[in-house]
């Protein structure tokens, strides 16, 4: 079907548009009293991701209520370690937890092959009916974890400030490590490319853990798989967001992919050089939409300045905060869209 508003896919492409697009990471989700009501609904976030026509609700709610100009289907990264053998529950007010962790070979043996077609159905349906539903009014992203963050849960089970179990895998037991992160890998480009078969229009890939591996285990643990993924994939433009890693900009910025995401700790101008002929997306720091409104619209009008009229999606560096007001996010995307460089 023909997309109406492809300004985020021509953008995506390298193209000029008339302006710059924008959406924001986590815009499905807990910044809107209508997600609140529809995960109350559903009873919690799980069984709101595995219920496909609820799912599409949530995807499509900031496309009507914002107003931005791409939507991201309503999943979680952890979806794949679940179809891979280790299921995860999201605990309130602490996040994520697997009851079960990866500790030795054998765990990592037992990992299955997903299909997701059969595992990750749920996913699938959920992305056909935003396509029917969105009727090509704006484009749809689809997103995984990169293997190295996924490896991350895997192992600790949880969210942590170092992730030292994960990275003493790395040191103690090399061999089993990129073993695990070959497996993920594997199960991570069936699923993007069955989600852009089910209509996603482009793929994101979601390094959240990046930040916390030196340049040289980033070449060694994150980097080469982040490189198979996107070398496997031809069917949709991909963008690779690696939160923290300033270090491997250039690197990522060789890597076969579209779009480059910046958090607010890198500099705009900075990247533009060591990323010269991909689209950046970013990075306004989202504590900025703690601010009044005009500190918003100064703020954001000085990142569009820096990027520039081409080769830029709008977005803040890393998921808009759950306690941010919609009205401030209101003002940052109506800041955008009218902004004429
Ligand atoms: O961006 C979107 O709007 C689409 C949906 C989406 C969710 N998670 C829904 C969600 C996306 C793209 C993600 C990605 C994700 N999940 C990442 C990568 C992006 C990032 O923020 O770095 C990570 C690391 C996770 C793992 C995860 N899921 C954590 C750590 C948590 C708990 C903390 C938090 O952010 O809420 C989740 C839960 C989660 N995933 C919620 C939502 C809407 C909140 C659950 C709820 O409704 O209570």
């Amino acid at each position: 079907m023909e997309i109406k508003n492809d300004l985020f896919l021509r953008a995506a492409r390298g193209e000029k548009t008339e302006r710059t697009p924008v959406w924001l990471m986590r815009q499905a989700g807990r910044i809107l009293k209508e997600y609140r009501e529809v995960r109350e609904k559903a009873g919690n976030f799980i069984t709101l991701a595995k219920t496909p026509e609820l799912a599409a609700e949530v995807t499509i709610q900031p496309v009507d209520i914002l107003g931005v100009d791409a939507a991201i289907i309503f999943s979680d990264i952890l979806v794949i370690p679940e179809a891979m053998g280790l299921p995860y529950e999201m605990v309130e007010a602490k996040g994520p937890v697997f009851p079960k962790v990866i500790e030795t070979k054998d765990d990592i043996l037992k990992l299955v092959l997903a299909d997701p077609e059969d595992q990750l159905s749920y996913v699938l349906e959920a992305i056909d009916i935003v396509k029917k539903e969105l009727a090509g009014r704006v484009p749809l992203i689809g997103f995984a974890g990169a293997p190295f963050t996924i490896f991350c849960y895997m192992i600790e089970g949880k969210g942590s400030k170092t992730f030292s179990k994960a990275k003493k895998m790395m040191f103690q037991h090399p061999e089993l490590a990129h073993l695990l992160l070959d497996k993920i890998t594997e199960n991570t480009i069936l699923y993007l490319k069955a989600q852009i078969k089910h209509g996603a229009d482009l793929v994101q890939i979601f390094d959240s853990w990046a930040g916390i591996l030196s340049p040289q285990q980033y070449r060694d643990f994150s980097l080469p798989y982040l490189k198979k993924i996107v070398d496997a994939i031809d069917e949709a433009p991909k963008t690779i967001f690696a939160k923290g890693a300033f270090f491997a900009r250039e690197e990522i910025g060789k890597l076969n992919c579209d779009v480059v995401g910046l958090d607010w700790n890198m500099d705009i101008s900075e990247s533009r050089k060591l990323i010269p002929n991909k689209t950046l997306q970013g990075n306004m720091d989202p504590c900025v939409l703690y601010s009044d409104f005009s500190k918003i619209v100064s703020e954001t009008k000085t990142m569009l300045k820096e990027f520039g009229s081409t080769k830029h999606i709008a977005n803040l560096g890393h998921g808009v905060y759950p306690d941010t007001n919609p009205d401030s996010v209101r003002c940052f995307i109506d800041t955008v869209k009218s902004y004429s460089h």
